[in-house]
């Protein structure tokens, strides 16, 4: 394992989306490996500026690669994101991992079939993209390897949902353990990790919370540390109520007042109904 700065380790510092549940349980996940002397290399699509893939080569064994694979494209204020990447990495470990620059479609170019132990899928987030990542990492994954996906379940990113799913029903990828903003996979057996997660949130419980369902009878736990829930809810704008037009009375209509008839209008009206009346006779 590489050797970590006396410092206190926390992430905080480093840009990224990664929160206090999903720090927790992918270093659980990459720990439990280490346990259970799982081996294999590592592998993240999608770095950023660093902060997952800390905490992923916090887990690298001397005998094991770190490959992180990303376009590094520049950011808004024009420092690649390539140079942060490396700033970040080395301000917590004396060796960057090895870097593909690049597009993901270029990763099986990079590491070997059946190589690793843990993937990370946190790059693009389009349906077509997606697939082509999850296909490399069922490739590339070893056994009980642990893929990780991030971003299923956002309204911004259906396709990552889209391409997960399908992936569950069509081509044999097991839930783990879904946190609120990562799925936790793989292709092998997910029972025995199942068995001792839920044995490490029983001696935390209150500070989890917990959900277990099966789909498809399989079981998957759901999962989220209090902390990332949110701490308050925003109170409401002050309630005004409106009189709906719908309950006001109606005024009543005005009648028109019928305009008397004069005279000679009803004499040339009797005049008229004689007048059909003969006529009627005659035929
Ligand atoms: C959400 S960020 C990754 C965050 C990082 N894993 C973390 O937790 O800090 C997504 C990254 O994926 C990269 N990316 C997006 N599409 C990609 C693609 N098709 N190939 C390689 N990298 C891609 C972006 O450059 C960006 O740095």
């Amino acid at each position: 394992m590489t050797t970590m700065p006396s410092a206190p380790w926390t992430l905080d510092g480093v840009p990224g989306l990664l929160d206090e549940t999903d720090t927790r349980v992918l270093d659980w996940s990459l720990g439990y490996q280490s346990r259970f002397g799982i081996r294999g290399d590592l592998l993240e699509l999608g770095a950023y500026v660093g902060k997952s893939a800390i905490l992923i080569g916090r887990h690298r064994r001397a005998d094991e690669r770190f490959t992180v694979c990303d376009l590094f494209e520049s950011d808004d204020d024009d420092t690649l994101s390539r140079t942060a990447f490396e700033a970040n990495y080395l301000a917590f470990h004396e060796q960057l991992p090895e870097i593909v620059q690049g597009h993901t479609a270029l990763i099986r170019d990079h590491v070997e079939r059946k190589s690793c132990r843990f993937v990370h899928v946190d790059a693009s987030t389009l349906y077509d993209d997606v697939n082509d990542d999850l296909e490399a990492a069922k490739e590339l994954l070893d056994g009980e390897g642990i893929v990780v996906i991030d971003g299923y379940r956002a309204e911004t990113s259906p396709g990552v949902a889209a391409a997960v799913w399908e992936a569950v029903a069509m081509h044999g990828l097991r839930p783990i353990y879904l946190s609120p903003q990562k799925f936790y996979g793989t292709w092998g057996d997910p029972g025995p990790m199942q068995t001792e997660l839920a044995a490490w949130l029983a001696t935390d419980s209150e500070d989890w919370t917990v959900l277990e369902q099966s789909i498809a009878g399989r079981r998957v736990i759901g999962l989220c540390h209090l902390s990332t829930l949110p701490s308050q809810t925003l109170p409401l704008p002050e309630c005004q109520t409106f009189a709906p037009s719908w309950t006001e009375k109606t005024p009543p209509r005005r009648r028109r007042k019928k305009k008397k008839k004069t005279l000679s209008r009803r004499l040339a009206r009797k005049l008229r109904m004689g007048l059909a009346k003969a006529i009627g006779r005659s035929r």
